[in-house]
């Protein structure tokens, strides 16, 4: 499937299917929603009329799809789906991705080969641009379906910049990581198997050096003290890649180690990656996620992958 990011007007799109950010009621609204149905005509909200009288009496539930015709649009069909309204503390991130699964999945039902999405709850329901614009084109790149092209249709300039800014983080796909972690020789697996087999506690509770004033009167930076092991961990954890701008602190997309069990071998590379970068100045980042059991969880998501899956 192709992922295209277009700046425009999602009534205009000639494709198949045009997704839109509708909420509950199916009744209509602003936005994209009040676009839709104006310039698509009564044809749709008589058909949401039907859903609603019928299957969607309670109305169509946050994160989930549904197809009505698109009237008088350029598209044969318009895929209905409702977006969370971002909330401080609650999982956005889920019921947003299932937004986009679900009209997938409507759209393989249909048999619809192009897709047009709008950027999901990001006007009304206040979700922060750049987080939506890394959920929905992961979410989309990783979501097997029929569908040849999704085009996401930016309306402004700043969503535009925001998911073509995300797109990057598409790379590296999960197969291309998992082709880099195939080329790790097995002596350096096995290093890193056992170097974290090896762990003691006092491996894991590392000391401080540093901050001692110097000759010239300078106070010396603190740095962290690691045991051998821990060194040793670090410089052969597999799959750390620094070249992996994109996978840093912050990145919405990051597993949460306690996760890393179902998730794609991939990801466990990429939570690596964040710590093994994160070392770079010194300031303890690789020495926490030992002592918190994050690069156990890495290294056990691994060694599943390494001994029965690659
Ligand atoms: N084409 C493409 N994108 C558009 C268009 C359009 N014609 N009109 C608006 N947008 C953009 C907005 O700029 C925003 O980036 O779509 C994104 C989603 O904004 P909303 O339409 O407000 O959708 P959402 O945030 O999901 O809120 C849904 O708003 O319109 C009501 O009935 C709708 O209650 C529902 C709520």
């Amino acid at each position: 499937m192709r992922i295209t990011v277009v700046r425009g007007d999602i009534t205009e799109q000639q494709v198949d299917a045009v997704v839109n950010a509708a909420n509950s009621s199916l009744l209509g609204g602003g936005g994209v929603d009040g676009a839709i149905h104006r310039k698509g005509g009564p044809a749709i909200l008589e058909e949401c009329r039907r859903l609603r009288a019928g299957h969607f009496g309670g109305g169509l539930p946050v994160g989930q799809a549904v197809a009505t015709t698109a009237g008088n649009l350029p598209a044969q069909w318009v895929i209905h789906t409702v977006g969370p309204v971002y909330a401080d503390g609650q999982d956005n991130l889920d019921p947003l991705a299932s937004c986009f699964r679900e009209s997938l999945r409507v759209a393989d039902d249909l048999g619809a080969r192009t897709v047009a999405f709008p950027a999901i709850s990001t006007g009304v329901y206040r979700y922060p641009l750049d987080e939506a614009a890394y959920v929905s084109l992961w979410t989309l790149a990783r979501t097997a379906t029929s569908v040849d092209e999704v085009r996401v249709v930016l309306f402004d300039q700043k969503a535009y910049d925001a998911f073509d800014c995300a797109r990057e983080a598409l790379d590296p796909s999960d197969a291309q990581v998992e082709a880099e972690l195939r080329s790790v020789p097995d002596a350096t697996w096995l290093e890193a198997f056992s170097a974290a087999d090896a762990l003691t506690a006092e491996d894991r509770d590392f000391a401080w050096g540093g901050g001692q004033k110097t000759e010239s009167g300078a106070i010396q930076m603190p740095y962290p003290v690691y045991s051998d092991r821990v060194r040793q961990l670090y410089r052969s954890l597999p799959g750390a890649n620094t070249d992996w701008m994109k996978w840093m602190p912050g990145n919405p997309l990051l597993r949460d180690p306690a996760r890393l069990a179902g998730a794609p071998v991939a990801d466990a590379a990429r939570l690596a990656t964040v710590y093994v970068r994160g070392e770079r100045f010194n300031d303890g980042v690789f020495g926490r996620a030992v002592q918190d059991g994050s690069v156990d969880a890495i290294i056990a998501r691994m060694r599943v992958w390494y001994e029965t899956e690659r």
